[in-house]
C-alpha cells in the first residue's frame, strides 16, 4: 500500500510517500523558519498561509522526483491534530479532497503518533513494547507503548515542554527562533559545571517534568551577568551548557525511573529534541549499563516531517481505518485517546 503523508501542524510543510512493502519511497519539507524568525515565534495565521502556498507544489514535486503518478496512491495521511487549528486545516481539507478525488481512503493522524513511530522507520526498529520519551516544541512525555495505538501515559510536563524550554533560553541568549539546535551548537563551547542549574523535580517520586523553574534560574543567571558586565561569549556559551546538562539530566533521570517502573528494557526518543546529541549520548550510555537499548530517528524524521505521518498513516490504513467525509482536526487532542490497532 502507498501512503502519501501531509504534516501541516505548526511551521513546516512535510510531505513524503511510505510504501508498505518498499519503505519510505521520497519525503520532501519545507521549513517557514525565516517566515516567523523576525517574530522570535511562530506565527499561526502566517503559518497556515504559507502552508496553503506551499502544501500542494509541495506534492506535486514529490511525485514528479518519485516518478509515482497520483492514480498510484492507495492512501492519504494527514495530520488531525494536535497543532495550530489554521494550520491542520491546510493540511486535512487539501489531504482529505484528494484522496475523494483519486476515490481512495483517507485518515487523520495524530501528530504525536508520528514522532513516536518515527523509529520505526529505521533499519533496526524497535520491537513493543518499550518506553517513549517525546520531547518537542509542545510536549514532554513519558508514555509506554504496547503496540501502534496503545499508548499509557506515564508522566508529563507540568509547565513547558523541553523544547519550549530550549527556545525560550535560546532568546535570552539572544539566539535565533527556533532556540534548540542553536543553544546545542553553543552548548558546545560551553564548560560543565561552571553553572548547576536545579534538575527540577527529581527528587520527588513520579514521572512528571517541569522546566519554567530551570528556566527562571538561567533567567537570573543570565541578568546577573549582564548587571556585572560579564557576559561575554564564553559565559553565554557555559550557560548553555549548564542548560543542556540539566535538561538532559533530568530526562535522563525520569527515564531510568520510567523503565524501573514498567520493567521495560527497550527506550525510544523522539520529536524534536531528541536530536540533541547530548541528550542521546547521555541515554545511550544509561541503556547500555542497564543492559536495555535506545532507539531514535535520524535527526531529519526526529523533527517534523512527512515521512512519519504517511508512516503512522499507512499503519492505520492498513488496519482499516478511515476517516469520514468530513474535515475533522483537533488542536487538542490526547495521545492516550487513541484506538489501539
Ligand atoms: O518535534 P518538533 O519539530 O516540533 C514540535 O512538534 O514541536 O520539535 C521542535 C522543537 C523545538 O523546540 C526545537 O528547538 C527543538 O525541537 N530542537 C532541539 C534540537 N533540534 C530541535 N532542541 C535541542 N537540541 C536540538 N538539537
Ligand atoms: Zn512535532
Amino acid at each position: 500500500m502507498k501512503v502519501l503523508g501531509i504534516e501541516t501542524s505548526c511551521d513546516e510543510t512535510g510531505v513524503a510517500i511510505y510504501d508498505s512493502r518498499e519503505g519510505l519511497l521520497g519525503d520532501k519539507l519545507y521549513s517557514q523558519v525565516k517566515t516567523h524568525a523576525a517574530f522570535g515565534g511562530v506565527v499561526p495565521e502566517l503559518a497556515s498561509r504559507d502552508h496553503i502556498r506551499k502544501t500542494l507544489p509541495l506534492i506535486m514535486e514529490l511525485l514528479s522526483e518519485t516518478r509515482i503518478p497520483l492514480g498510484e496512491l492507495d492512501g492519504i495521511a494527514f495530520t488531525a491534530g494536535p497543532g495550530l487549528i489554521g494550520s491542520l486545516l491546510v493540511g486535512a481539507s487539501l489531504g482529505r479532497s484528494l484522496a475523494m478525488g483519486l476515490d481512495v481512503p483517507a485518515v487523520g493522524v495524530h501528530h504525536m503518533e508520528g514522532h513516536l513511530l518515527a523509529p520505526m522507520l529505521e533499519p533496526e526498529p524497535p520491537k513493543f513494547p518499550f518506553v517513549a520519551l517525546l520531547v518537542s516544541g509542545g510536549h514532554t512525555q513519558l508514555v509506554k507503548v504496547t503496540k501502534i495505538g496503545d499508548y499509557q501515559l506515564l508522566g508529563e510536563s507540568l509547565d513547558d515542554a523541553a523544547g519550549e524550554a530550549f527556545d525560550k533560553v535560546g532568546k535570552m541568549l539572544g539566539l535565533p527562533y527556533p532556540g534548540g539546535p542553536h543553544v546545542a551548537k553553543l552548548a558546545l563551547k560551553g564548560v560543565t559545571d561552571t553553572f548547576q542549574f536545579p534538575r527540577p523535580m527529581v527528587n520527588r517520586p513520579g514521572l512528571d517534568f517541569s522546566f519554567s523553574g530551570l528556566k527562571t534560574s538561567v533567567k537570573n543567571a543570565i541578568s546577573e551577568l549582564s548587571k556585572e558586565g560579564d557576559l561575554d561569549p564564553q559565559a553565554r556559551a557555559n550557560i548553555a551548557r549548564g542548560f543542556e546538562d540539566a535538561v538532559v539530566s533530568t530526562l535522563a533521570i525520569k527515564c531510568r525511573r520510567a523503565l524501573q517502573q514498567t520493567g521495560l528494557e527497550r527506550l525510544i526518543i523522539a520529536g524534536g529534541v531528541s536530536a540533541n546529541l547530548n541528550l542521546r549520548q547521555v541515554l545511550e550510555s544509561t541503556m547500555s549499563q542497564s543492559g536495555g537499548r535506545l532507539y531514535y530517528a535520524q535527526p531529519e524524521y526526529c523533527t517534523d516531517n512527512g515521512a512519519m505521518i504517511a508512516y503512522a498513516g499507512c499503519q492505520r490504513l492498513l488496519a482499516g481505518q478511515r476517516s469520514k467525509l468530513n474535515i475533522d482536526v483537533r488542536p487538542r487532542w490526547p495521545l492516550e485517546s487513541l484506538s489501539p490497532l
